[in-house]
């Protein structure tokens, strides 16, 4: 059904709404307000899903093309010239930006706002030892994160998209981004201009999860990934005989003074309820055994969640290596770098997400999750003032045969996943510029 005749139903349901209760109550719908969407919704969503469904043989081979092929982060030129030419071959205006990725614009029929869709395309340096016939033809170079079926999946809404075009109140904006394992392709593609001309009043994107079942979904309200700050400090002191300590000022001593201090911020200085982590992986320091080591060098990463407890940690961090150094008669140079910003799922965005899921698989297909993920995913970018929501599509088999954990040599994947990825992405955008009208 085209959907244009859709809307006017969805429409015709919110009329309902503002009846008094009485008479919503004499409608047969399901008790609670979200549930009485989905009658409506569902018909969409599943619609959508068919026609995903229809592409699923398309995808795998795209898929397996490019799993076959990976590239590293910001050398991804095969990749990037087979998803050109396949959003070229739908219609879709390709708009330059970086080297490598692909920013893509799907004008709507209608006016309306315009909505972002993200998907990462890079592989890793790793082996490939799955042993697959469509396992990785480039030495040393694998899709192990499972960034093959995020790019499949994007192009395969484009395609589903793209058929509906005239009936799109708005427009769709396609981020292929480059290299997010190594040094954030989001923030490349978003300073050179992707969220402007026109303005991108939201974004979506998902990553791949074997821990769920194919045709299932997952999602976290609010703090969902961390953000991501390494730092070295140099302790500066002063070298001498290692007989006469008191000559010199001894960095390995102090700069252990200053790990052990930094243990301390997360266990008392921070409420037991927040999460930060603070790791010192790297101590360099000293020549030799008799010799007092004039410098030491800490090099580590902070990771917390949401912007108020990255900004109190990365003082935290700062102050107490320099407190500590200078108590102790030697000092502290306290270099903090500002990376991966986090996800924070915006709360209607993702409330709005949700309800598309439920929409496409019911509910007891959408996993919501409590936990927050102190890892990093560049993702965060995209929602620089722009409310977004980052997901979990299903792509797991219950542990038969995917259940090697993703950035390593055995990292399998079940395609059943790329048409509900490719549905989901699909249902988000058209649903999102038909309601917001
Ligand atoms: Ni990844």
């Amino acid at each position: 059904m085209p959907y244009a005749v859709q809307s006017h139903t969805l429409i015709v349901v919110r009329l309902f709404f503002s009846f008094p209760h009485g008479i919503m109550n004499s409608i047969p719908f399901k008790k609670s307000i979200l549930e009485s969407w989905y009658p409506i919704m569902a018909f969409d969503a599943q619609t959508l899903l068919q026609e995903a469904k229809a592409l699923q043989e398309e995808l795998v081979s795209i898929r397996r093309d490019i799993h076959a092929h990976p590239e590293l982060g910001s050398h991804e030129v095969r990749t990037t010239e087979v998803i050109r030419s396949y959003l070229e071959s739908l219609g879709i205006e390709i708009r330059p930006c970086l080297e490598t990725g692909v920013f893509g614009i799907l004008y709507g029929g209608q006016p309306g706002k315009t909505i972002g869709l993200r998907a990462d395309i890079d592989a890793l340096p790793i082996q490939e030892a799955t042993g697959l016939e469509f396992a990785s033809q480039n030495d040393g170079v694998m899709h192990a994160c499972g960034h093959d079926l995020h790019a499949t999946a994007l192009m395969g809404a484009a395609k589903i998209l793209a058929a509906h075009r005239n009936e799109l109140h708005g427009n769709v904006k396609f981020f292929f981004q480059p290299d997010e394992e190594g040094s954030g392709g989001a923030e490349r593609m978003v300073k050179a201009g992707c969220l402007q001309n026109p303005k991108v009043d939201a974004v979506f994107g998902g990553h791949s999860s074997t821990g769920q079942l194919a045709g299932q979904y997952g999602l976290k309200y609010g703090k969902t990934y961390a953000a991501s700050n390494p730092f070295v400090i140099r302790v500066h002191g002063q070298g001498c005989h290692g007989a006469y300590p008191a000559n010199g000022i001894d960095s390995i001593a102090v700069a252990c003074q200053i790990v052990s201090a930094l243990q301390m911020l997360v266990s008392r200085r921070i409420s037991a309820t927040d999460s930060a982590v603070v790791t010192v992986g790297s101590f360099h320091a000293g020549t030799a055994g008799n010799i007092i080591a004039g410098e030491a060098e800490l090099k580590g990463i902070i990771r917390t969640l949401g912007p108020q407890m990255r900004e109190k940690m990365c003082r935290l961090v700062k102050e107490t290596a320099e407190g500590v150094a200078s108590a102790l008669g030697a000092s502290a140079e306290v270099e903090i770098r500002t990376s991966y910003p986090g996800v924070v799922n915006e709360d209607a965005f993702t409330a709005f997400v949700h309800r598309v899921m439920i929409s496409l698989v019911g509910e007891q297909g959408v996993t919501l999750k409590a936990t927050p993920n102190m890892g990093t995913e560049d993702f965060g970018y995209f929602m620089d003032g722009i409310p977004g929501c980052y997901c979990a599509f299903g792509f797991g088999d219950g542990g038969k045969e995917c259940r090697f954990p993703a950035h390593g040599p055995y990292f399998r994947a079940n395609e059943d996943g790329l048409a509900y990825a490719a549905a989901l992405h699909a249902a988000v955008a058209m649903q999102y510029l038909n309601e917001n009208i």
